[in-house]
């Protein structure tokens, strides 16, 4: 098994990103190391500038997340851990898959088409093709896993178009260049949604930090966060059913299901005709106690630059090595000479 997965470092890591994503990076690390297979986990430091951004602000961000990925349990002794820009092997194929990737399974993108909204024309290149960036990301270590949030679903997808159709262009049958990647999404926290509406994602482009808990955030402002989070009059149900077209509500209790490692009927046969008034403040103080030696350990990490440049040298070193089988071969594949 080889996983592969990344995460922008466009500001805080939060409770989405954690539950959707680094929970089972860490516990998929743990898993492949003990297999022997190998896990490769990065900051897509190259993704980030597909949107308007503050240089100082990316730097600082991107030593910010190796901090909280390694808090939450990602140990550079067993993940190699970087960051892309100091890997040139995903510029050079996203270049070379640039050739294979069409422009029409571009367009059909949803991420493509919510951040561009109207103004298309006025978007960056890198915005339209990110995601044969994210396709090279995990093409060239030959991953076979990828574990993502549900939104992400899609990229993998094309990625997985796009070494097929290269495979089947440029490779024989017996010795293809790519293989082909699986998406692995948790099933029971693969979309977690914004604390103030439930038809909208957690994301950290919202505008309102009232819509997440972030990993940095103190006890007393994650349990006010939970306490003013979007919620409808009725008692809760007692199983998971009666949470049908109640979507703030079923995501409260999916997040609550998921920091307790519990199934949601599990919880609900617990709180079923309760309130809020009840459910919130168990909710609240569940997520202090299971966040709190994460928040603690992540500010003493962040503190020393200097070791957190080191994690991601040591992985950048390590990761340069891996992509060169796979990039060699895709030139050779393409016709071009390289010396
Ligand atoms: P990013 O940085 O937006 O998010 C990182 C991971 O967190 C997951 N996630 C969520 N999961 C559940 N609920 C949410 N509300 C939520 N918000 C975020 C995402 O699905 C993701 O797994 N394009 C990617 C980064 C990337 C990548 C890759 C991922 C670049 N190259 C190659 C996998 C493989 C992104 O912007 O994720």
């Amino acid at each position: 098994m080889r996983i592969v997965s990344g995460i922008q470092p466009t500001g805080n890591l939060h409770l989405g990103n954690y539950l959707g994503a680094i929970r089972n990076w860490v516990k998929m690390q743990d898993e492949v190391a003990a297999g022997g297979g190998l896990s490769l986990y990065f900051l897509a430091d190259l993704h980030a500038i597909s949107m308007p951004h503050d240089p100082a602000d990316l730097a600082a961000n991107t030593r910010e997340m190796v901090a909280a990925l390694v808090a939450c349990g990602i140990d550079p002794d067993k993940s190699v851990l970087f960051n892309q820009a100091q890997v040139p092997a995903h510029a050079e194929l996203q270049w070379l898959l640039s050739g294979t990737a069409r422009m029409g399974w571009l367009n059909r993108m949803t991420q493509w088409k919510d951040k561009a909204g109207k103004n298309r024309e006025g978007q960056s290149v890198a915005l339209f093709t990110y995601p044969v960036l994210q396709a090279a990301d995990v093409l060239l270590y030959q991953a076979t896993h990828v574990p993502v949030g549900e939104d992400q679903k899609q990229h993998l997808e094309l990625a997985r178009d796009i070494a097929q159709k290269f495979n089947n262009d440029f490779a024989s049958e017996e010795t293809p260049v790519f293989t082909l990647p699986e998406p692995t999404i948790p099933p029971e926290a693969a979309r977690i949604m914004s604390l103030r509406d439930g038809s909208a994602k957690m994301s950290k482009s919202d505008p309102s930090d009232m819509s997440r808990i972030n990993l940095t955030d103190d006890a007393d402002t994650i349990m006010a966060k939970i306490r003013k989070a979007k919620t409808d009059p009725e008692p809760l149900p007692s199983d998971k059913g009666g949470l049908a077209g109640r979507a703030e509500a079923a995501n409260l209790i999916g997040i609550y299901a998921a920091m307790a490692g519990e199934s949601a009927d599990t919880v609900l046969a617990r709180f079923g005709g309760q309130g809020f008034g009840a459910f919130k403040p168990a909710l609240g103080e569940l997520l202090v106690e299971k966040l709190g030696p994460i928040t603690a350990r992540f500010r003493e990490l962040r503190e020393d630059s200097e070791r957190l440049d080191a994690v991601l040298a040591k992985g950048a070193l390590k990761a340069r090595e891996l992509a060169a089988p796979t990039l060699a071969a895709t030139y050779a594949a393409l016709g071009l000479v390289r010396g």
